[in-house]
């Protein structure tokens, strides 16, 4: 039996499944541990399910070994320094695919909310200005017919392509294994939507230099991580009117604090990363991970390993 620190709530069977082989510690509040006291739980632990929150790096490594495994809650592994874990021996799981639909559908929402200005009319009713019907109140954009420029094809990429033919918009992709140059899409599309995992390459991708290239009624879409953004070229843009709009998911940095100088930017409509939260997803998540971390502690393969040169040596 091993010992897992659980660094979140999870829904659904999943904390009950591993309770079934192993002694589970499960840090008990909504928001995530501090990073001492996760250092301090991981100590005790042979291995971790961590949340995107949670930072895992060569360091917290050094702190804390020997781990065995480590779950990843999300597909993106950019909180955890996946070589210092591959030089550790540590395998790293993912949970790649279950949420592929889910973070299409809330970029395809985002794009529609921005597009025809949802948030401004929703505030405008609760504020009790509804104003009397008029052929110039809450003038939004077209959808079918414009050019949805999509940075970063893989899966949710491509995911959110498809959901843009189904609007009639004309796609373009840049990803790096192909498309158009990162330039010729933002010059050309009316809707910007990223897609890219952050790296050392994509941090900070869309600066000033990007966002005067794209078209003054275009419209960023963010969906992926917050730090592909460089926040105060987007403020800028959002008051020069540099961009038309931007609908984001996540934001540098997150959570994003009620007084930040981005909320002040207009045409912005900001979620707090809510990409997967559907019920279903989450919960398949939740399954992905245990399921990575019983297979490790069982000396077998994760079948999501975000690491695999780890089973090299
Ligand atoms: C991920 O999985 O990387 C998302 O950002 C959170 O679900």
């Amino acid at each position: 039996m091993a010992r897992i620190y659980v660094t979140r709530h999870l829904p659904g069977t999943a904390v009950e499944r591993l309770r079934a082989a192993h002694d589970v510690d499960l840090w008990p509040e909504d928001g995530p541990p501090p990073h001492d006291e996760l250092v301090a739980r991981a100590r005790e632990a042979d291995a971790l399910l961590t949340m995107l929150t949670d930072r895992i790096d060569a360091d917290f490594l050094r702190a804390v070994e020997p781990l065995r495994a480590v779950a990843n809650y999300a597909v993106g592994t950019d909180n955890v320094d996946l070589d210092a874990c591959t030089a550790a021996g540590i395998p790293v799981g993912n949970t790649p695919d279950v949420l592929t639909d889910a973070t299409a559908d809330l970029a395809f929402a985002l794009l529609l909310a921005a597009a025809r200005r949802i948030r401004d009319a929703d505030e405008a009713v609760r504020s009790g200005n509804w104003p009397t019907w008029s052929p110039g109140a809450f003038l939004g954009q077209d959808v079918a017919g414009a050019t949805l420029g999509i940075v970063g094809y893989g899966r949710i990429g491509k995911a959110v392509a498809r959901r843009g033919e189904g609007f009639g918009m004309e796609i373009i992709h840049n990803s790096r294994s192909g498309g158009a140059s990162l330039d010729e899409l933002l010059e050309r599309s009316d809707y910007v939507s990223l897609h890219a995992p952050l790296t050392p390459e994509t941090r900070g991708l869309i600066g000033e230099r990007e966002l005067a290239l794209m078209k003054p009624t275009a419209i960023l879409i963010n969906t992926a991580r917050g730090e592909l953004v460089q926040t105060r070229a987007l403020e800028r843009a959002l008051k020069d009117g540099a961009i038309a709009g931007a609908a984001l998911d996540v934001t540098d940095p997150e959570p994003l604090p009620a007084d930040h100088p981005l909320l002040t930017a207009p045409n912005l409509t900001v979620v707090p990363h809510i990409g997967s939260a559907t019920r279903t997803t989450r919960e398949k998540m939740s399954d992905m991970a245990a399921n990575n971390l019983l297979a490790a502690l069982a000396g077998e393969r994760m079948p999501y390993c975000a690491n695999p040169e780890v089973y090299d040596g």
